[in-house]
């Protein structure tokens, strides 16, 4: 099966694009923000509650039973795509920031004092950024800034200065949200281990487009959202080296992340439930072990050799609209373009664009110091996947074309 018949055959799987916006042919391009669900996995949460939906961990039923299995498997399942060692490293969050919220949390109780040190990106999405920023405050810690470069590379040599014996952590996305530079993290995280400094992927934005594998980039954490995986909303993990969570303190306490209970003293669970306290998510879950398998069953290496050459095309494409500037000029890239043209306000250009049939995102995109970096208020950001088309890249093109007239 070629590329483009693959596409059609994945496209089939996503009910929403299949649907007119303001009587035109919906083109999704904000995928960067939220991907769309295949029917696989939307059928998996109607069946979980369909058949097997029971508190997961505490019964004795065969609904439990069944129910806890499912829920644990996709934990093996999301361990096993990101290539973890166990699936005790595998603990369910509700997205990319409630895992960075409970890491800044743990990681800091246990590893950052007063004068301690973290480095974040500068290109960092404000979850990688203000968790660290509150962690900094209550410690009395100190957030340092490697910076990128106008094309929208990290500065790396930099770390060689910015990494000092009080630096605890380095936390980096795997992608950028806004520039869509795929960060070198094997040579970021071998220059941090060479000074003994742990580090932090947010994969946020590579997992769904980048091979994952947690061993081989030597990540001592790595988190996901599963809303940008094709996955449901409020589910994603977080890994962590086993000899570094069993380390860290519990971030939450409540029913399930126990072993014992009493009022002098409390025994908390093993890894990973020590850091899942409360009923979880786990229909969600479910449903995020579901998506990961569709991946795994379309082909990851097809997926990603379809969106590299729909990302090519899509860069040379919409650099040939006159007066685009486009922001992040990294040749390693996910399917993501931001940009400004000629003197239009990017909110205008969205909502044109909108009525046209055309979704992208506009504004700050959650990443105000990347925006600063440029001295410019926003942007508009198109973020495709390997359910788009050439074809949607070209009426793209032509909408922006058509909008800029009308704003001129
Ligand atoms: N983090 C998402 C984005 O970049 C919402 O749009």
């Amino acid at each position: 099966m070629n590329l483009q018949t693959a596409n059609e055959e994945w496209r089939a799987d996503f009910p929403i694009l299949n649907q007119k916006i303001y009587g035109q042919n919906l083109i999704y391009l904000d995928n960067a923000a939220t991907t769309q669900k295949p029917r696989q996995v939307i059928e998996c949460i109607e069946k979980v509650y369909s058949t097997v939906n029971s508190n997961i961990h505490r019964s004795v039923s065969k609904l439990g039973a069944d129910c806890t299995r499912e829920y644990e498997n996709a934990r093996a399942t999301v361990g096993k795509f990101i290539n973890a060692q166990s699936p005790r490293e595998i603990v369910f969050t509700s997205g990319t920031t409630e895992a960075i919220n409970l890491l800044a949390f743990a990681f800091g109780e246990k590893f950052v004092d007063e004068g301690s040190e973290i480095i974040v990106g500068e290109s960092e999405h404000h979850s990688n950024i203000v968790p660290w920023q509150m962690l900094c405050i209550r410690k009395k810690a100190r957030l340092r800034v490697l910076p990128f470069d106008d094309g929208g590379e990290l500065k790396i040599e930099m770390l060689d200065q910015l990494i000092n014996p009080r630096t605890r952590l380095l936390c980096i996305a795997q992608a950028s949200n806004v520039l869509g530079t795929v960060n070198p993290l094997e040579r970021i995280i071998e220059k941090a281990h060479n000074r003994g400094v742990a580090v932090l992927v947010d994969g946020a934005q590579g997992i769904q487009h980048l091979e994952t594998d947690v061993q081989k980039m030597d990540a001592d954490f790595y988190v996901f959202s599963g809303h940008k995986i094709y996955a449901p909303t409020g589910t994603g993990a977080l890994y962590g080296k086993e000899k570094l969570l069993e380390q860290l303190p519990p971030w939450q306490g409540g029913g399930d992340m126990v072993q014992s209970v009493a009022f002098e003293k409390t025994v908390y669970a093993d890894l990973p439930l020590k850091f899942e306290a409360g009923t979880s998510n786990y229909v969600g879950a479910i449903a995020l072990g579901e998506a990961l398998n569709y991946l795994t069953n379309k082909g990851l290496a097809k997926i990603h050799a379809y969106e590299k050459e729909l990302t090519d095309y899509a860069m040379q494409e919409i650099a040939k609209i006159p007066d685009i500037r486009l922001y992040g000029a990294s040749k390693n890239r996910t399917g993501i373009a931001s940009f400004l043209i000629h003197n239009t306000h990017h909110s205008d250009i969205g909502e044109i664009l909108d009525k046209m049939g055309v979704a992208v995102r506009t504004g700050r995109m959650c990443a105000d110091p990347t925006v600063r970096h440029f001295g410019i208020s926003g942007l508009v950001r198109a973020s495709w996947t390997f359910y788009n088309t050439k074809t949607e890249i070209d009426r793209l093109c032509e909408a922006l074309e058509k909008a800029v007239k009308m704003l001129k």
